[in-house]
């Protein structure tokens, strides 16, 4: 697989599953005796998790470019700060969302133009793409529906039914353009047979 080795990202709608599939991946390779660092984005660090608030309080009422500059600042920390040096020992990093979600809510779902964003990546994570990303795919409905059953309330739960049909749609398209990288799972099974999906792809990595 191409990509940076031993770096996994999960990405996928509101309400996919993806924190119970990290951690579910994690315990895995872990038991197979691997090390490994589980992190999620927005945060991951300190001042991330300061930005992830400020991103995510439904109160803020936040300029497109504004959203999309801090999502790059909390990742440029994200990646200095924990990602390359967790590389660089060797472990495996599974990172909850990375630029792929830029891609998809604030380019496709927001329209900021993608030209943009591809030029902060190469500025602020040049040649970080995972080798493998695991796309949670299931109905806008049921993320949602999941989503409030948790009590979860963010400023992006707040949008509307087609914003994030967008943003579904979206990571179909990143999957169709990087097929050796991305994988689509169905999330819509139960946590187990789910997680055997993500572990017999995941074993890809390592024939
Ligand atoms: P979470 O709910 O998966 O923790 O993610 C936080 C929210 O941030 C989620 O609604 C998706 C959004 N997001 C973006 O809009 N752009 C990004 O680059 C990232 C990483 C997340």
């Amino acid at each position: 697989m191409p990509g940076v080795k031993r770096f996994i990202s999960f990405e996928g709608i509101e309400g996919s599953g993806k924190s119970t599939q990290v951690k579910l991946l994690a315990e895995h390779l872990s038991a197979a005796g691997r090390t490994v660092l589980e992190t999620a984005e927005p945060g991951g660090t300190r001042i991330g998790n300061k930005i992830r608030k400020i991103l995510l309080e439904p109160q803020n009422h936040m300029d497109p470019l504004a959203e999309l500059l801090l999502y790059y600042a909390a990742r440029a920390q994200h990646v200095r700060e924990v990602i390359y040096p967790a590389l660089l020992k060797n472990t495996v990093v599974i990172t909850d969302r990375f630029t792929d979600s830029t891609v998809a809510y604030q380019g496709y779902a927001r329209g900021i133009d993608l030209s943009v964003i591809n030029t902060l990546d190469e500025i602020v994570v040049p040649d970080m793409r995972p080798a493998l990303t695991i796309i949670l795919d299931l109905e806008v409905e049921e993320g949602l529906r999941r989503n409030r059953e948790a009590r979860k309330e963010d400023r992006f739960e707040q949008e509307t039914i087609d914003f994030h049909n967008r943003v579904r749609q979206a990571f179909h398209q990143i999957a169709r353009d990087d097929p050796r990288r991305v994988r689509i799972v169905d999330a819509s099974r139960g946590i187990d047979e789910v997680a055997r999906d993500v572990r017999r792809i995941a074993g890809e990595l390592w024939p």
